[in-house]
């Protein structure tokens, strides 16, 4: 083997990492190595900038723990997580596309009948989000599963609040497909910016909000599930969504009800929001041979 020289050392590397069995690994190592050896050559960093970029790691994995997800975040920030996502779930035209799922869902959420109040008096504008589960034939979808959560009024998740249950929820649709959700209009906030990913953040001129938007996994067997959000058309964080998560299809009107009867027939006297959103499933790659 040559000794290393500037201009060898990186032909070295991949070639030693070259030497591993599995073929996925070998692969994935070969290239990290690679693109990591172009990333130094191309920024040149001293060892000062070096030995900062590795206190700044170690300072995201300290900063994890069961319920803060610091390397999470920098993915996201970073439009990493949405690029896997975007990946992973190349969907036929029509169907509902996936987004980021973020860290706040928390599954086994209680179930709702169809058209209760997942809110139960947490802050916040009521808010009825009705449509129908089907298919890319126009189909109707029984049963399909809605499983919901999001921030209250004030933009606070159940895992910020320390409640438990809390603006989250399980769904079903009815037999012909329909679903009417009963719960407050969520807000924009800010991702949590007291940990190394907000200290890089305060460097940018980048913004640290989120649109407001309402999470929803879905799914139905036969069905290829998804993971996504729809998004409040008019927000003004919508164009600048620090997790680059918003897809066109997702923007939905948030209507605006001086008072009267809801979608779920109860009368308000209060101002309400209307949202409506067909969810769009394909079929599940299984099912789609079968047929
Ligand atoms: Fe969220």
């Amino acid at each position: 083997m040559p000794y290393v020289t500037e201009h060898n050392l990186t032909d070295l590397a991949i070639e030693r990492w070259g030497n591993i069995p599995d073929p996925r690994l070998r692969q994935v190592m070969m290239a990290a190595i690679k693109h990591l050896h172009a990333f130094v050559r191309e920024v040149e960093p001293t060892p000062q900038e070096w030995f900062a970029a590795i206190d700044w790691l170690t300072r995201v994995g300290k900063m994890c723990d069961d319920k803060r997800q610091e390397f999470i975040l920098a993915s996201d920030v970073m439009g990493v997580s949405m690029l896997v996502d975007a990946l992973n779930n190349r969907m036929p035209s029509g169907a509902t596309p996936s987004t980021v799922e973020g860290p706040f869902h928390i599954p086994n959420s209680q179930e709702f009948a169809d058209g209760a109040d997942m809110a139960r008096g947490a802050p916040g504008i009521p808010c009825f989000v009705t449509g129908t589960v089907r298919d890319l034939d126009g189909k109707g979808i029984g049963n399909a599963m809605l499983d919901l959560w999001q921030t209250d009024g004030e933009g606070l998740y159940e895992a910020q609040i320390g409640k438990d249950q809390y603006m989250r929820g399980v769904y079903h649709s009815r037999p012909d497909g329909g679903y009417c959700v009963r719960t407050v209009a969520p807000i924009g906030y800010t991702i949590p910016m007291d940990g190394p990913v907000g200290e890089l953040m305060q460097k940018t001129r980048i913004s640290h909000m989120r649109p407001a938007h309402i999470h929803f996994a879905v799914s139905a067997p036969g069905y290829k599930p998804v993971i996504t959000h729809l998004f409040q058309r008019g927000c003004e964080y919508i164009e600048t969504d620090v997790v680059f998560g918003v897809k066109e299809p997702l923007i939905t009107d948030f209507v605006k009800k001086d008072s009267g009867v809801a979608p779920n027939g109860e009368t308000l006297t209060t101002p309400f929001y209307e949202v409506k959103y067909d969810f769009v499933l394909q079929k599940a790659a299984s099912a789609q041979k079968a047929a």
